[in-house]
């Protein structure tokens, strides 16, 4: 299998971690020999009641016995997703009403950009540097990583970077601005959260000049931050939502959400504003409305601030410079690179899982499991101390 994953699965690096793996069940992944990994990632942040959760995998298993993909997007009525869509807005402030559905978190981006602009009439696009929103053309437009970009130029026109947390640079929000896209915590830049009001702020602007506020939540969003969004921390409510990794429950899955003036705008002039064939899918917005369910109706939102204290009174080491992040969207930056890499590959021959943040290279990623128990939480951070201990 591995001489097959190398020569016919087009890989995205030239080193991938390569396990192989036979199952995977509630904070632990399984590889084909049946060593147990303990999972601190969570599939980056997509599996947010760990794997294989009993609720999900029903609704999984009971949909499959209806009906799969029948029609594409937005035409017929699929109970799945519109319970999901329905759950969605009761969970959200006004005017955040109405939710397109669509295959992946990049692909909501996409549709979030193509509706400012659509709304507005204007061209002007501003993202923050060290954002990540996704990989295709216009996600990629506003990432604000520039060499990971170049080879890929010519992307969307008229697109301007500000500093995130810089109040300064909020004035190139102008009367020109269709949008403004920011996640609301970063990620890939190493889970920096927004300070002294900064989203207020930002906010503030955009309605002074009649620009949009999209938030990406696809990383922080669904719980992770013990609250169902980031943006419920900081007094903003953005124009358009996005939300997927974690909403899915495990399932491929994006979203955004606006209110019904804006989302409606998709349906006219030109219609099929925006169109997919299989956003929305039953058996995914499913395994959604399952997940959801569960996150809004258990206490892990909240028990994911006491496990967030529990990683904090743990984690502390000479070669840990910080402990960045909110909840379980946690972040150990390392004093270097090195011992950064040395402890994710380390911990994982030791059975545990951790992995890198995109743009912060001495950052290592704690995202586990919302479903994770205090015990395993200390028995993952006592393998982390002890790689630490080996290497210092
Ligand atoms: C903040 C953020 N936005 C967008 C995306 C893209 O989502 P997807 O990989 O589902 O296209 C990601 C994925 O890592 C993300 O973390």
């Amino acid at each position: 299998m591995t001489s097959d994953f190398f020569k016919y699965q087009a890989q995205t690096t030239p080193h991938p971690l390569a396990m192989e793996i036979s199952h995977a069940n509630g904070s632990y992944i399984y590889d084909i020999n049946n060593k147990a990994y303990l999972d601190f990632v969570a599939g980056v942040s997509a599996c947010p009641l760990g794997h294989n959760h009993p609720k999900v995998i029903n609704a999984i298993k009971k949909q499959l016995d209806s009906y799969l993909h029948v029609m594409v997007y937005g035409e017929y009525i699929l109970k799945p997703a519109v319970e999901l869509t329905k759950l969605l807005a009761k969970n959200l402030p006004l005017p955040l009403e109405k939710t397109y559905l669509t295959n992946s978190g990049t692909e909501a981006i996409e549709g979030a950009l193509k509706l400012a602009k659509r709304a507005t009439g204007r061209s002007q696009i501003i993202a923050a540097n060290k954002a990540y929103h996704g990989n295709t053309m216009g996600s990629m437009s506003v990432m604000g990583y520039e060499e990971r970009k170049q080879a890929y130029r010519p992307l969307l026109p008229d697109v301007q970077f500000i500093s995130f947390n810089n109040e300064a640079d909020l004035e190139h929000i102008t009367t020109k601005t269709a949008c403004v896209i920011l996640e609301t915590i970063q990620g890939g830049a190493g889970f920096i959260a927004p300070q002294n009001g900064y989203l207020e702020k930002v906010r503030n602007r955009c309605n002074a000049v009649g620009a949009l506020l999209i938030l990406d939540e696809i990383q922080p969003g669904i719980g992770r931050t013990g609250k169902l969004f980031g943006f419920e921390h900081y007094n903003c409510t953005p124009d358009i939502l996005v939300t997927g990794k974690g909403l899915g429950g495990g399932m491929p899955i994006g979203a955004f959400t606006a209110s019904a003036k804006l989302m409606d705008l998709l349906q006219d002039k030109p219609k099929l504003g925006h169109i997919t064939t299989f956003g929305g899918h039953p058996v995914i917005a499913a395994s959604a409305l399952a997940t959801l369910q569960e996150i809004t109706e258990s206490n892990l939102m909240h028990d994911a601030l006491e496990k967030e204290t529990l990683f904090r009174q743990l984690l502390v080491h000479p070669l840990i410079k910080e402990v960045r992040g909110i909840g379980l969207m946690l972040a150990l930056i390392m004093t270097s690179e090195d011992i950064a890499n040395t402890l994710i590959l380390k911990c994982q021959e030791a059975g545990l899982i951790l992995f890198w943040l995109l743009f912060e290279p001495k950052a290592v990623r704690i995202t586990p499991p919302l479903t994770i128990t205090n015990e395993e939480i200390t028995k993952g951070c006592a393998i982390i101390i002890d790689v630490l201990n080996s290497i210092s």
